[in-house]
């Protein structure tokens, strides 16, 4: 693994041009914020949050090439000049022929898995992300995720954790009939589980199994540059490819193509779906028209195509994926060096900090995931999200919670925004949650919706 320049300083290939103020509030005033935002942080409002570390998702800064290109945009609703310049860059990425725009990857999901899913279809990944098992789900269909063994021990220093689990992939074709598999996805990196990257190794093997089955490969790769990182410092036989040469690979073994381009595209918003087959290219395509726009423009404007277009040019810049993936790595390694327990090796767009390993003293039905975020918040006006029993948890028929398999904070980085300064000062508020862990106290949930309680959930702390 990359060993030399561990721990030292990063800097950012990029000069600031606009800035944006970020308010400084006091331990006090954020005390209150919190206690308004019912002890959860997806309810704190943005402005009285300093380091937003909830999602890399839409949060990114565009450059100065990408907002030339917004002034550019082809706003015309047909055929429009962004929409040629979108698809010829996907085309030469994908090398699929069917692009379809959508708003954001959600939407490809819902529009590419209606189609494929039903009543008895099956899904398998090695780990599908939750709107992926929702929009499948809501079909009627089953998502079965099958991790490669390595993957669900938190500590193994191991190269690609989020590789699919081949032997179980192999025996779950046997027993449901390849006929009843609408697809397997695999998810690059895997968001899920830890941001851990997938070898190409693991992907040509998967293509084989569903060659020899007749079934459909899915790429969910809305971090595919990051991935590509992996795979050229982590695999041998691809030092000297070019990152865009990995991806251009991977891609290759794929039928389908979902993004999320709020990720590696560099942009606030939209999201792509390719495709090799053109039957099932003129199914989704009317399922576009329906649901998201015209085959030209999907569900962005001329401007956002634009900016995207740009995004995915230079999201495999050598400089830019070098300081992406070492500066979320010099965030998890100095944690790690200061005793905070954390997922590891580190993932490409977030370090996971393990909050049952830090907070002992906190039994697992007081959500001590919970109690980190809550603490991070207080201590240094830090908002992340909590990735444990508050978001995955069950009641059992006696209504004792059922906790989730890992108690995690996940801190996700957004694209270019962030300097070494403001990531040390993350490090420092860290010291904070040394000094006071033994004292931190647990929390109960005071309201819960019936389905994803973790985005609206209310709590208090448990004094
Ligand atoms: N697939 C993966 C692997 C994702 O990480 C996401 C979003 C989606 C699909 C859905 O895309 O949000 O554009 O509709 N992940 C975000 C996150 C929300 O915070 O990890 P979307």
């Amino acid at each position: 693994m990359e060993k030399k320049n561990k721990l030292r300083t990063l800097t950012e290939p990029f000069k600031i041009k606009m800035v944006e103020p970020l308010k400084v509030t006091t331990e006090e005033y954020r005390e209150e914020a919190l206690k308004e935002a019912g002890y959860n942080p997806f309810l704190l409002r943005s402005k009285d949050v300093f380091i937003d570390f909830l999602t890399d998702s839409g949060t990114g800064a565009m450059s100065d090439q990408q907002w030339s290109g917004i002034m550019m945009g082809d706003e015309s609703y047909a055929g429009s000049r962004s929409w040629e310049h979108l698809e010829a860059v996907v085309m030469d990425l994908t090398g699929m022929p069917y692009v379809l725009p959508t708003h954001q990857g959600r939407a490809a999901e819902r529009i590419l898995y209606s189609i494929l899913g039903g009543t008895g279809k099956v899904f398998i990944s090695n780990t599908h992300f939750d709107t992926t098992r929702a929009n499948i789900e809501y079909t009627g269909s089953t998502a079965i995720d099958i991790l490669c063994e390595e993957g669900s021990d938190n500590q193994a220093d191991l190269r690609f954790k989020g590789n699919i689990h081949l032997d179980k992939l192999k025996e779950l074709i046997a027993q449901n009939g390849k006929e009843n598999i609408a697809a397997v996805i695999m998810t690059v990196t895997n968001n899920s589980s830890g941001g851990q990257p997938v070898s190409m190794e693991n992907i040509k093997e998967t293509r084989k199994i569903c060659d020899a089955n007749g079934i459909l490969l899915v790429m969910d790769a809305c971090r595919i540059a990051e991935n590509s990182y992996f795979i050229r410092h982590r695999e041998s036989g691809y030092e000297h490819h070019s990152y865009k040469q990995i991806a251009q690979e991977i891609l290759s073994y794929a039928d389908a193509f979902v993004m999320s381009s709020k990720k590696d595209g560099l942009v606030n918003m939209g999201g792509l779906l390719t495709l090799r087959d053109e039957a099932l290219s003129i199914k989704c395509k009317n399922m576009l028209i329906i649901s998201e726009g015209f085959t030209t423009y999907g569900g962005l404007s001329g401007r956002d195509m634009e900016a995207l277009a740009i995004g995915l040019q230079e999201v495999f810049d050598d400089d830019y994926l070098h300081y992406r993936i070492r500066s979320t790595a010099y965030l998890g390694e100095h944690l790690r060096a200061k005793g905070i327990p954390v997922v590891w090796p580190i993932g490409g767009h977030a370090v996971y900090v393990d909050a049952k390993q830090l907070y002992k003293n906190i039994p697992i039905h007081q959500y001590p995931g919970q109690a980190l975020v809550c603490d991070l918040y207080i201590k240094g006006g830090i908002r992340c999200v909590e990735v444990g029993s508050v978001m995955f948890g069950k009641y059992d028929e006696k209504g004792a919670l059922i906790p989730a398999a890992n108690e995690l904070v996940r801190l996700a980085i957004p694209r270019r925004v962030y300097t070494q300064s403001h990531i040390d000062f993350v490090l420092d508020i860290f010291d904070d949650i040394l000094e006071l862990k033994d004292r931190s106290t647990g929390y109960e949930i005071t309201y819960e919706p019936p389905f994803l309680r973790h985005f609206t959930a209310k709590l208090k702390p448990i004094v």
